[in-house]
């Protein structure tokens, strides 16, 4: 225990950088100033259904893409559209990098 207490304040530390560019592309991600992303592309960004209906010809359904092969250009572009279904969202590059960093990395620890 005491090792730990040691040790924990230098872990956190020399990890600070990675673990606030990680966390705030997490963050964004989640509440990118309006509608979650994860709300359509799901938690990882590997997509989801947004809705399931029916009209005449059956049970239908709109789904939000998979983005994790998705390059930070196309995210950037993406981002600043008009679409559709997806909103556009008023975020700089560099929190759009951070979103994109996030997933890099949520899904390269799988
Ligand atoms: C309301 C649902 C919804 C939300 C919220 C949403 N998207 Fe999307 N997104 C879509 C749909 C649906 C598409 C497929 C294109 C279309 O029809 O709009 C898409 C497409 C994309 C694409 C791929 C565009 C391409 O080149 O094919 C990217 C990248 C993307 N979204 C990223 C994001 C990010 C990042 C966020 C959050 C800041 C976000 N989306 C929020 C529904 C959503």
């Amino acid at each position: 225990m005491k090792y730990l207490l040691i040790f924990l304040p230098l872990l956190l530390w020399s990890q600070e950088d990675f673990i606030s560019h990680y966390e705030y592309g997490e963050m964004l991600y989640a509440n990118p100033r309006g509608v979650s992303c994860s709300e359509c592309h799901g938690k990882s960004g590997e997509g989801t259904t947004i809705v399931e209906y029916r009209d005449i010809h059956g049970k239908q359904s709109l789904k939000g893409s998979d983005i994790r092969q998705k390059s930070l250009k196309e995210m950037i572009h993406a981002v600043n559209a008009y679409h559709e279904v997806m909103p556009r969202y008023y975020l700089t590059d560099q929190e759009v990098q951070a979103i994109y960093d996030y997933l890099k990395v949520k899904n390269s620890t799988k």
